[in-house]
């Protein structure tokens, strides 16, 4: 079932997602070889609770941190850890801001410190990819058209797309329908609506798509070891085009 948001909805979420933009512009300024994704766990929870916001990730599914924290070769749900970054090291920082009962949900990729051209291209390629994906977030469209447009231009630069995970709605519950998938045909899928909200989240590997999943249960890497990166937005199909909840004011 897809639950269609009231303006006044979308505004609420548009608030939990400007928090949670803040707390990735902070991250933004502290990421250096030497922290720990441990130390960016404890700071983007703190900005939570002094804006009186929860987060959604704890006891998710049994999940136990605020963030998700995945380096290099892992893919997501990588679990925030006390050991220091290394420079060259690139990282995904995945979180859910709970803002009185409204959700927001957003992932960013980080190089840490100086990091090689490959990396630098995997960065810049997903990023792309995302902000392709929420061009074609339009009523009328498909969600096949965004995953379309995605994977085009993630193979177009050699890369490849994740496909045991997805993108999806989102509302006061972390994971609605409809799923968006980050691969696949035009003019296929659930047709995109006035007033949905969901997630658009590449995860793109260097390497082959294929994943593997550690003993943790939890934490998904590349099966041949390449780099993956991942950036998320969360945003809302209004009449006028597609509205990003999760940017900074
Ligand atoms: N933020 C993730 C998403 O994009 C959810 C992470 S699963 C959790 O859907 F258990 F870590 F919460
Ligand atoms: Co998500």
């Amino acid at each position: 079932m897809i639950s269609l948001k009231s303006e006044r909805e979308i505004e609420a979420m548009k608030k939990a997602g400007e928090l949670l933009a803040y707390i990735h512009s902070q991250i933004n300024e502290v990421i250096a070889p030497g922290i720990t994704t441990w130390d960016i766990e404890e700071l983007s929870h703190k900005i939570m609770k002094q804006h009186g916001a929860t987060a959604q990730q704890i006891g998710y599914n049994g999940y136990k941190y605020a963030t998700c924290a995945s380096i290099n070769d892992e893919i997501c749900h990588g679990f925030p850890r006390k050991k220091p970054l290394l420079n060259g090291d690139i990282v995904t920082i995945d979180m859910v801001v709970n803002l009185d009962g409204y959700l927001a949900d957003s992932a960013w990729s980080y190089g840490v410190g100086e990091i090689d051209d490959l990396s630098k291209k995997l960065l810049d390629v997903t990023k792309k990819s995302l902000y392709l994906g929420i061009e074609q977030a339009r009523v009328g469209n498909r969600t096949g058209d965004i995953g379309a447009a995605i994977q085009t231009f993630v193979e177009a630069n050699g890369f490849s797309v994740v496909r045991e995970f997805s993108g999806h709605g989102i509302g006061q519950e972390m994971h609605e329908d409809p799923m968006i998938l980050h691969y696949g045909h035009p003019h296929k899928g659930v047709r995109l609506q006035e007033g949905m909200v969901i997630t658009i989240e590449p995860m793109v590997n260097v390497g082959h798509w294929k994943s593997t999943l550690d003993d943790n249960g939890w934490t998904a890497r590349t099966k041949d070891g390449s780099l993956s990166a991942q950036f998320e937005h969360t945003l809302a199909i209004t009449a006028d085009g597609p509205l990003i909840l999760t940017e900074k004011k």
